[in-house]
C-alpha cells in the first residue's frame, strides 16, 4: 500500500464533494439521516445548547438541532454542500470551513457533532483535536460512521462484486481507511488520545430502501467518492460484470439493505 499523502487525499474528497453535492440529497442522505436522532442524544443536543456540527453537508444534522432549540452551526469544506445548506435551511448559519482546522474560538461548544464525517477526513487525529478545543470543559463530542462491510451491505456488496470481478487494489488516492472507525476498540483509543473521557459506543440500526436494484451501483458511480473512483478505476470490461453482479444481489435483499452506523461519543 502506497503512503497516505495528506494534502493529495484531502483534494481528492474535495473536489469528489464538490462534484456530488447537488446529488447527495437523492443518494446517502435517505440513510445518513437515519443516525440525527441519535447522535443529537449522544451529544445531548437541546434548548439552549451551542452545537457545531462538522462535515456538515446539506445541513441535516444542523437543522434537526436548531429545531430542537439548539444554536447550531453547520461547517463544511465544500462550497458546494454549503451552498445546498443555505439553499435547503435559509434562516440558519453555516459556513465554508476545514474540520482538521476549524476558524472557530476555543470552548465556544457545548456539543460537536460529525455525522459520518470522520471517515473523510486525510487526518482525523487533527479534526478531533480541533473538536476538543472548541468544546468547553464537560462538552460532548458524537461521530458516526458506517458499520464494517460485513454489516452494511451497501458497501459489502459493492466491494465483493469488484473483488470477485475487477481489482479492490486498483489505484486510486491512499487516504485513511474507509472502515477503520467501525471498529470500537480504535475509536475509543482515538477519542482517548484526543483527551476525552468515558468513550461510549452504539450500533445504529439503519435501512438503505432503494428504488431499484440497480440504484446501488449508480449512488456509488455516480454519487460517492471514493468508492465512486474505485468503480471509475476499473477496467471498462469487467465493469459490466460488476454492475450485474450489484444488481443481483441488492434484488437478493428485495432492494432493502442494512447499513448501521457505528455512533461514538464522549465527554471533553
Ligand atoms: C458523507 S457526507 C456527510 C454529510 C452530512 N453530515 C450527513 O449527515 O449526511 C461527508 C461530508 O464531509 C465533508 N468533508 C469531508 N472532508 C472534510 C473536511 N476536511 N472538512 C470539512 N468537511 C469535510 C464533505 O464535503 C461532505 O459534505
Amino acid at each position: 500500500m502506497n503512503p497516505i499523502d495528506p494534502v493529495a487525499f484531502r483534494q481528492f474528497e474535495h473536489e469528489g464533494w464538490q462534484k456530488v453535492a447537488a446529488r447527495y440529497n437523492d443518494s446517502f442522505a435517505s440513510v445518513t439521516t437515519q443516525s440525527i436522532g441519535p447522535i443529537l442524544d449522544a451529544g445531548h443536543a437541546g434548548t439552549g445548547t451551542r452545537v457545531l456540527d462538522v462535515a456538515c453537508g446539506p445541513g441535516y444534522v444542523t437543522s434537526a438541532a436548531a429545531a430542537r432549540g439548539a444554536s447550531a452551526v453547520g461547517v463544511d469544506f465544500s462550497s458546494e454542500m454549503v451552498l445546498e445548506a443555505r439553499r435547503r435551511y435559509p434562516g440558519l448559519e453555516f459556513m465554508e470551513g476545514d474540520a482538521e482546522a476549524l476558524n472557530l474560538p476555543d470552548a465556544a461548544f457545548d456539543a460537536v457533532l460529525f455525522n459520518f464525517g470522520m471517515l473523510h477526513f486525510a487526518r482525523p487525529e487533527r479534526a478531533i483535536s480541533e473538536a476538543h478545543r472548541v468544546l468547553r470543559p464537560g462538552g460532548r463530542v458524537a461521530f458516526t460512521v458506517w458499520a464494517g462491510p460485513e454489516k452494511t451491505l451497501g458497501f459489502g456488496i459493492v466491494l465483493a462484486a469488484i473483488q470477485k470481478y475487477g481489482d479492490l487494489n486498483a489505484a486510486i488516492p491512499p487516504g485513511p481507511p474507509f472502515f477503520r472507525f467501525s471498529t470500537p476498540a480504535e475509536s475509543e483509543e482515538f477519542l482517548r488520545n484526543a483527551g476525552f473521557a468515558n468513550p461510549v459506543v452504539m450500533e445504529v440500526p439503519q435501512t438503505w430502501k432503494l428504488s431499484s436494484a440497480d440504484e446501488l451501483f449508480d449512488v456509488m458511480y455516480y454519487a460517492s467518492v471514493r468508492n465512486a473512483a474505485l468503480l471509475h478505476a476499473q477496467k471498462p470490461e469487467v465493469l459490466k460484470s460488476i454492475r450485474t453482479a450489484i444488481r443481483k444481489d441488492v434484488e437478493r435483499y428485495a432492494n432493502e439493505l442494512p447499513m448501521p452506523a457505528m455512533l461514538y461519543s464522549a465527554i471533553s
